[in-house]
């Protein structure tokens, strides 16, 4: 049963990577407080699987395999979320790739494609709920940005990184024209969660894991489920008074200087 203080009955998410990863876990975390939900997903066969854990829970789920780098079909998602639902409360806009490569070596091609994902779709994507949120007077949008947003990962994420860089822009710029509307715009920057690319990145460089490890002070990698309690706080009306804040999900990533050291991994501290 929804906990009253986090209560989002009768509100509508829209989540996309609903297929599995931070998109799958916000889709069910929300659902579970309440929500009905509408799964954006190009892999409709992982979508459906989400659908079913979510009609288990009671909630209504619309489907929808859309790209979310193509604004055209950004746009005929939304007239599909209007007919069903007529309202959109939540957006958790997560869904987007990257790609890897030396700055020397990037085509310009890739750089655009990279645009494409995670700057213009992302935008299309606040742009058509926000339209719909601002004629409700309200709502709630959860960009998905990165450690890359704003520290640089280096290992060919050039392109990765000036994209997430603008989720960040773009986040400031909407909340400063929308939160005095009653839309209120926030972006999550998570450090490494583990997701199928990443498992085989790592299985690839068996340094990898050590190497994001020595800058996570809580001495773990993120898991999906990580990021359910941010979700359902930024989709309730709890968090109100939230808005245009950068929140990292990172084990403490963020806090701590590069040349620091997590915990008392080198013994006992004895000079400086
Ligand atoms: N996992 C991490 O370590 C991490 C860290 C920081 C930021 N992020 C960002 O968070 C987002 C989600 O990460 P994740 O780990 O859950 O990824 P994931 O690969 O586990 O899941 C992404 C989902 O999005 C879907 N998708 C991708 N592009 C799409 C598109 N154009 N249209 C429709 N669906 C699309 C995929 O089918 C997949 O189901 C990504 O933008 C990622 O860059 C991830």
């Amino acid at each position: 049963m929804a906990h009253s203080m986090f209560d989002l009955s009768g509100k509508v998410a829209v989540v996309s990577g609903a297929a599995q990863g931070l998109g799958q876990a916000t889709a069910i975390a929300v659902a579970e407080h309440g929500s009905d939900v509408v799964l954006v997903d190009r892999n409709l066969e992982g979508a459906n699987v989400t659908a079913e854990i979510i009609r288990e829970l009671g909630r209504k789920v619309l489907v929808a395999d859309s790209n979310v780098s193509d604004p055209d079909a950004i746009s005929e998602l939304f007239d599909r979320v209007d007919s069903e639902f007529g309202r959109v409360d939540f957006l958790g806009n997560i869904a987007g790739d990257g790609c890897l490569s030396k700055p020397e070596d990037l085509s310009i091609e890739d750089l655009h494609r990279v645009f494409q994902n995670l700057v213009i779709g992302r935008f299309a994507m606040c742009q058509q709920a926000g339209r719909r949120m601002l004629k409700q007077g309200k709502g709630s949008i959860m960009n998905i940005g990165s450690l890359a947003s704003s520290t640089a990962l280096g290992r060919g994420h050039i392109a990765y990184s000036m994209a997430m860089g603008a989720v960040l822009q773009m986040t400031r710029e909407l909340s400063t024209e929308w939160s005095y509307r009653g839309v209120r715009v926030n972006c999550v920057t998570p450090a490494q969660v583990t997701n199928p690319s990443l498992v085989s990145r790592m299985e690839q460089d068996p340094n990898l894991e050590s190497q994001f490890l020595s800058g996570i002070p809580a001495g773990r990698m993120g898991t999906p489920k990580d990021i359910k309690g941010l979700a359902v706080l930024l989709a309730s009306d709890e968090s109100e008074w939230i808005t245009g804040a950068i929140i990292p999900m990172d084990g403490g990533n963020m806090a701590m200087n590069a040349g620091g050291t997590p915990g008392h991994s080198n013994g006992p501290i004895q000079s400086f």
